[in-house]
């Protein structure tokens, strides 16, 4: 495989437009832009942003990218103005798909070396946005897996710099944009990773590969470890492949965290779903690489929240399998018993991604967690209420729900709530078991994240179903097609907002 990620060097600096040395100055415009704060842009660019607005060629639409041709008076070789629709609406995601849209473009016209101006917007901070724009320049030096013998190299930014006020005192913040920029690309590329080239053997020692770069202590369950701990439901799922599964654990306990708070992140890792004996159609099933997205933004968001000292302890699980449909698979009836003792009915061995977060969930919980997290590519029927742009939120009490939207909010990962209403555990009802995995049609995602409850004890727990969010199926100018590495800025957002919600009684389960 070709390299497909690459960090630039990323610095701030406060120079006056014209004095920025580089090859694409982006400077985003906004539909109903007067360009006060930037009074040497239009000459900057020898009268030709001003032709341009005049004739409707930059309207200042989001994602609109026009280059001019030659820039008369900067150092700039060219000038990229990207729009960035209405001022008002400007938010720091605005700012973030800015700097990818930018970024994407210099390296298609083969420019490496990038700056990109944040002009002042209500309600949002310079070290906010210095942070977010870092993420944007590094999220658009990745690319797509590729395993193309004759494709020429790829071009990579060289360097970009965040042209902002008061540059000096926002370096920790434009730090904080690279890391979690990085760690967002390595979620991209272990999803974007073909199932042969990412079993889950493989998935575990490229974690092991992360955990080590950033200090995280790292411990994988082999399936005899598996097997002692009476994992039935991970055990399970496994069952009908040749390759074993693992459980990954991944520990951040930093000196300075508050004792009595550990967060738990856990992320669904299925390396390959075929959907096992209840098997999917061949359409599209080449898509089930992505279905360890969790499991992937589990471990990147580790190792970002290492790398960061973010101040609180986290422990993240991963469950690692395929789901195959071979001659020991498991059958739909058959019964199978959690490490917890609980008792499920399978009635459709597609319902995989449950039955091993089941396992992983109560596995957390021994380990002393205190507020649960999981990540799972769960459902289609969360594709088919929210659609391809926003994540599914399901949990308890409704206050922690609202700790994860609002860190998903600074993340630039859209998400909502949805009902997990205990009337609908009617549908999870066995004859012969303590509940079944599926629910039927009605509420398919709302029945997935409450069987998934069944496991998460007493504790503060949010679900995040990531099944529509997780894959790109259309290039935008900022997000090329494929994995998007969503959830992994929302994990690292609350794990640094901790100090915020880590006093909160969540202890009321609603
Ligand atoms: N990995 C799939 C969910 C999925 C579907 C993700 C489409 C992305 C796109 C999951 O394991 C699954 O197969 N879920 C079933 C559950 C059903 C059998 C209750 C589904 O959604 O059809
Ligand atoms: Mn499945
Ligand atoms: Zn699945």
């Amino acid at each position: 495989m070709q390299t497909v990620h690459r960090t630039p060097a990323v610095a701030l600096t406060s120079r006056q437009l014209g004095e920025i040395d580089c090859d694409l100055l982006v400077v985003p415009v906004f539909e109903d832009d007067d360009l006060v704060d930037v009074p040497d842009l239009v000459g900057a660019t020898g009268g030709e942003l001003g032709r341009a607005r005049e004739s409707g060629e930059i309207r200042g639409k989001a994602s609109e990218v026009f280059v001019t041709t030659a820039a008369a008076r900067p150092k700039a070789r060219r000038v990229a103005i990207v729009g960035a629709g209405e001022k008002k609406a400007c938010t720091a995601d605005t700012l973030r798909r800015v700097a990818i849209t930018g970024g994407l473009s210099a390296r298609q016209r083969r420019l490496t070396r990038v700056a990109i101006v944040f002009r002042p917007v209500s309600k949002i901070s310079n070290e906010h946005a210095a942070q977010v724009m870092a993420e944007g320049a590094i999220m658009a030096n990745f690319d797509g897996a590729s395993y193309k013998t004759t494709e020429p190299p790829r071009v990579w930014l060289d360097s970009v710099e965040v042209r902002i006020e008061g540059a000096s005192e926002l370096n920790a913040a434009l730090e904080r944009g690279r890391i979690i920029g990085e760690c967002t690309n390595l979620a991209r590329e272990l999803a974007n990773e073909p199932g042969n080239e990412l079993t889950p053997r493989i998935f575990a020692d490229r974690a092991v590969e992360f955990a080590r770069t950033a200090g995280l202590t790292i411990d994988v369950l082999d399936e005899q470890r598996i097997e002692e701990l009476k994992m039935g439901l991970l055990l399970g799922v496994a069952r009908g492949s040749q390759e074993p599964p693992r459980l990954l654990v991944m520990r951040h306990e930093p000196a300075n965290a508050d004792q009595g708070v550990t967060l738990g992140l856990v992320g669904k890792g299925v390396t390959f779903d075929t959907g096992g004996i209840s098997i999917k159609p061949a359409e599209n099933m080449d898509k089930m690489k992505d279905d360890m997205s969790g499991g992937a933004a589990v471990i990147a968001a580790m190792t970002a929240i290492a790398r960061l000292g973010a101040p609180v302890r986290c422990i993240g699980v991963v469950p690692m399998t395929e789901n195959m449909p071979g001659g020991r698979a498991i059958k739909p009836g058959d019964i199978l018993t959690s490490a917890e003792g609980k008792t499920v009915e399978v009635l459709n061995t597609d319902a995989e991604g449950r039955l091993i977060l089941g396992d992983a969930l109560w596995y957390a919980r021994q380990l002393g967690v205190t507020h649960l997290v999981d990540l799972a590519t769960l459902t289609g029927a969360c594709v088919v209420a929210l659609g391809k742009t926003t994540t599914g939120l399901f949990g308890t009490p409704s206050e922690w729900v609202e700790q994860i939207r609002l860190a998903s909010d600074r993340a630039g990962d859209r998400s909502w709530p949805m009902p997990v209403f205990a009337d609908y555990m009617e549908q999870l009802k066995s004859e012969i078991a303590d509940m079944t995995n599926t629910g039927g049609r009605a509420a398919g995602a709302i029945t997935g994240a409450l069987f998934v409850k069944e496991f998460a004890g007493d504790l503060p727990w949010v679900h995040m179903d990531i099944a529509g969010t997780a894959w790109a199926e259309e290039p935008k100018p900022y997000q090329p097609k494929g994995a998007t590495g969503v959830g992994v800025r929302t994990l690292v957002e609350l794990a640094l907002a901790a100090p915020s919600w880590s006093k909160l009684d969540f202890s009321e389960k609603s």
